[in-house]
This record gives structure tokens, sequence and C-alpha cells, in this order.
């Protein structure tokens, strides 16, 4: 990438803030770095490689001269501004579910479906960070022996909100310990001490939240296999910045932890934390400021007598490989 012009939109956001950092640990070489937000954040400076860069406003002109445009401003300002940054003749890599379910849109997790990315017309689809946690280590299963069904439990944190979700669990967190009032003001219950159901609206069809269609949709779509059988259930709870998931799945022939265990420990992009003497498995707080998907507690399902069926616990940094790593992947393999 060493003569590529690189924008970032969203770039003061929580994900745009770790596009820059994850440019920088992966020492990724570019020609020059454009960093791209609001109005509001246009004449601030960010640090980058040791050097203050002026922060722009995200305009249509914006993409002048740009080759990759990195985004994460929301869905919104994606579908308003990727046409641009396209017709300036960037690609772009976008973490917002603007386009993941466009059949024309490349949808890419590097380790499952990297081959994908010669397929774009212009946009590229960062997957939603939850489907990115659950099925970095579950591909490696499905190539030997298919996946037929899948249930996933999510314990998503506040980064997933955005840098505001984060602050509103620390304030939040701050003002109970101290035994004062917070109204909670970007999501709408209380985040401090409490779980809820992911704030995203319910399709009053189905029942489920967005985020679990976004789940059981861009998981299909990724493994491009319409037929496994998908159920989640996505949760908030107040941990910062990494996703954790409770899965268990079906796979076509009977499978042991032992093969799962063994197929997880030479895995692409995937740790194994399955210390059962310890009780050490994958937590949000190991998964934090790393780019693996941490594995674990990979134990029979004793619910189905056909020893087809595993349990396993994982987490991820849903701000590294559940969006920033995983864009800046792309960009590097584009
Ligand atoms: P700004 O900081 O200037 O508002 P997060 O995901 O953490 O909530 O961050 C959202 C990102 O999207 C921020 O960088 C924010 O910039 C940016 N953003 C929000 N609205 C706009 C807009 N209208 N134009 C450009 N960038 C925007």
């Amino acid at each position: 990438m060493k003569n590529k012009t690189v924008a970032i939109v969203g770039a003061t956001g929580a994900v745009g803030r770790e596009f820059v950092g994850c440019i920088e640990s992966r020492g990724v070489p570019l020609a020059s770095l454009k960093l791209l937000a609001s109005a509001r954040s246009a004449g601030k400076t960010q640090m980058f490689r040791g050097k203050e860069l002026v922060i722009e406003e995200l305009t249509d002109r914006a993409f002048d001269g740009v080759d990759i445009a990195l985004f994460s401003a929301g869905s919104g300002i994606s579908k308003q501004y990727a046409p641009a940054a396209v017709k300036a003749g960037a690609v772009v890599v976008d973490n917002s579910s603007a386009f993941r379910s466009d059949p024309a849109i490349p949808l890419v997790i590097p380790e499952i479906n990297a081959r994908r990315i010669a397929d774009h017309k212009g946009i590229i689809a960062n997957p939603n960070c939850s489907a990115i946690t659950t099925l970095v280590p579950l591909w490696p299963v499905h190539q030997v022996n298919p996946v037929k069904r899948l249930i996933v439990s999510t314990y998503q944190a506040a980064s997933g909100g955005g840098a505001a979700l984060m602050e509103e669990l620390e304030l939040s967190t701050r003002a109970y310990l101290d035994g004062k009032e917070y109204p909670p003001k970007v999501v709408k219950y209380p985040y401090a001490f409490n779980v809820f159901s992911h704030n995203t609206a319910i399709d009053m069809a189905t029942g489920y939240n967005d985020e679990e269609t976004k789940v059981i949709k861009e998981s299909k779509k990724i493994f491009e296999d319409d037929k496994i059988a998908i159920s989640a259930t996505c949760i908030r709870v107040p941990v910062l910045r990494a996703h954790s998931v409770s899965m268990t799945f079906e796979c076509e022939r009977p499978i042991t932890p032992e093969e799962v265990k063994a197929l997880l420990a030479k895995a692409p992009g995937v740790k194994l934390v399955d210390d059962w003497a310890n009780n050490y498995f994958p937590m949000p707080k190991d998964a934090s400021g790393q780019g693996d998907v941490l594995a674990g507690r990979i134990r029979k399902d004793l619910s189905d007598p056909s020893g087809k069926s595993i349990s396993m616990f994982v987490a991820a940094d849903q701000l590294l490989k559940g969006a920033a790593l995983n864009a800046v992947q792309i960009a590097e393999l584009l």
C-alpha cells in the first residue's frame, strides 16, 4: 500500500480511532492518510506516526486523490458518501450495515472469504462485529464437518454503540458508585450493573432485533450457505470493548471436542483459551486490545445424544477484529 492515499471517514469515532491505530501498529506503508469527520471536528488534530494530522470535514469533494476509504460513521453517512468516494476512484471498505445485504457487494472476513475481495465494484462491506466474532472460530469446523444448525447468545460491549455509549457506561458506573442518578442518554435503560436486550429495533413479525437478524443473514452470506439454521439472542453487557459469544452448533456428522480444539489450535485469527483445571476461558478483559478471537469452553452439547453438537464460548475485541482490524486486513489484501 505504499503508494496509496487512505481516507478514514469517522476518524474521531470509536472505530475510526482504531483504524488509525491499526494502520500504525501494523506498520502499513501509506503515501498519506486523510482524516474525515463532521464539521464539528474539522480543524481539530489527531496524532498519526508522531505527527499531528488536521481533521477535515467530510464532503463529496473530500475523496479527490483517495485510493482506499475506510468508513465508520454510521450507515446513513455510508449511503450518502460512499458513492462519491467510488466516483472519485476510491475503493470503499465500509464498516456500517449499509451495503452488507446487497448480493453484489462482497461481505468479507479475510480468514474465511478473502477471495471475494476480487469481486468488488468499488465497495466492500465489513461484517457485523458479532458475526465476525462467531464465524472466525466456526469456519475451520464448517470446512471439515459442515455446520447445519447454530444457536448463539451474545454478550456485547459498549463500543459497538460508539464512543458515546462507551462514555455512557463509564459515567453511569461512576454515578452509580457515587450514589447519584444517571439518566440514560444513548440507550434507553440504565447501563451500569445491568444487562439488556440489544438496543436495536425489534422486528414485530419475528421478534428478533436488528442485531440478531444481521448475525443470522450475514453468517449465511459469508459461509455462502443459506441452509444453515441459525438462532441468535443479542444482549448488551456492561463491558467496554470486547464482545463474547456463547454458541452451540450441530454438524453434519459426529464431532468431538478434541477435534474442534485441534482445528482451532491451527486456525488463523483464533487463539485457544481452554484451561479446564484453572477455569480459565475467553474473557473480554483478555480479548481487549489484541486481534485474535479467543475460543474455549469447547465441550459436547449434552442435549444432543447423536454426538454432532458442540458448545463453546468465544471473545474478541469489537473495535479490532470486530471492526477496524478486519477492515484494515481487507485494505491490505486490496
Ligand atoms: P464527529 O466526531 O465529528 O461527530 P462513533 O461510532 O464513535 O459514534 O463515531 C461516529 C463517527 O462518525 C465520528 O467520527 C463522527 O464525527 C462521525 N460523524 C457523525 N456524523 C457525521 C457527519 N454528518 N459527517 C461526517 N462525519 C460524521
